[in-house]
C-alpha cells in the first residue's frame, strides 16, 4: 500500500530539491488568503536544521519522562533516534534529502510496524511533539501546518485499536 504519509519519491540527491507546490515539503507558509511567499518551504521560513534539531531534541525529552513510550524506543540509541527524527522532518519539510540517503525511503507505516501504537501511544506521541512544537514558537502559520500533518500522520501511524 501507498505510504500516505510520506514525502512522495524523492528525486535523486543530485538534483536540485526545487519541489513542486502541491508536495508538503514547499508548503507555503503564507496564510490562506495571503500571497505566499513563492519558493519558500518551511524548511527555509524556520531557519533551516537548527530548527528541526531543536524541535527533536524537544521531542525526545517528552519522550525521555514517557512511561508508556520511553519503553518502545531504544535505549541504547537515543542519540540515533532523535538523529533520525531529526533528519525525516527537515526533508519532509522541504530540507536536504540525508534521511533518504541514510535510511532509504521513509516508508513510516512500515518501519512502526514492529512497535504497538493504539490511541494512547498516538495521544502521546503528539502530546510530546505538540509541546515540542511550541516551545520552539514557529511562525502562527508554520506551527498550524505542522501541527495538522503530525496529528494525521500520528493517527496514520496506528496499527491497533486498543
Ligand atoms: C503515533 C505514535 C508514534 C509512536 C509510538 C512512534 C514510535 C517510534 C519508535 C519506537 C521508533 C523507533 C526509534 C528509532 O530507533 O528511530 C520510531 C521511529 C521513527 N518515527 Fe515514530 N512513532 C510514532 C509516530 C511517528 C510520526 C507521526 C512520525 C512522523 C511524523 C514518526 C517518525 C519517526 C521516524 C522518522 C522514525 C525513524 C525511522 C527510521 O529511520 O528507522 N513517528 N517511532
Amino acid at each position: 500500500m501507498a505510504d500516505d504519509v510520506t514525502p512522495p519519491a524523492a528525486p535523486p540527491a543530485t538534483t536540485p530539491v526545487a519541489a513542486p507546490a502541491e508536495t508538503p515539503v514547499a508548503t507555503p507558509v503564507a496564510a490562506p488568503g495571503e500571497a505566499p511567499e513563492e519558493g519558500v518551504t518551511v524548511y527555509e521560513a524556520v531557519g533551516g536544521m537548527p530548527f528541526f534539531q531543536r524541535l527533536a531534541a524537544a521531542f525526545y525529552e517528552g519522550i525521555a519522562v514517557d512511561p508508556v513510550l520511553l519503553p518502545m524506543y531504544p535505549s541504547d540509541d537515543m542519540e540515533g533516534a532523535q538523529h533520525r527524527l531529526t533528519l525525516f522532518l527537515a526533508q519532509f519539510w522541504g530540507g536536504p534529502l540525508t534521511y533518504m540517503e541514510e535510511r532509504g525511503h521513509p516508508m513510516l507505516r512500515a518501519r512502526h510496524m514492529p512497535f504497538p501504537v493504539g490511541p494512547t501511544e498516538r495521544d502521546h506521541w503528539l502530546l510530546h511533539m505538540s509541546a515540542a512544537v511550541e516551545r520552539l514558537t514557529p511562525p502562527g502559520e508554520v506551527r498550524d501546518a505542522m501541527m495538522n500533518y503530525f496529528v494525521m500522520a500520528a493517527e496514520a501511524m496506528r496499527n491497533k485499536d486498543d
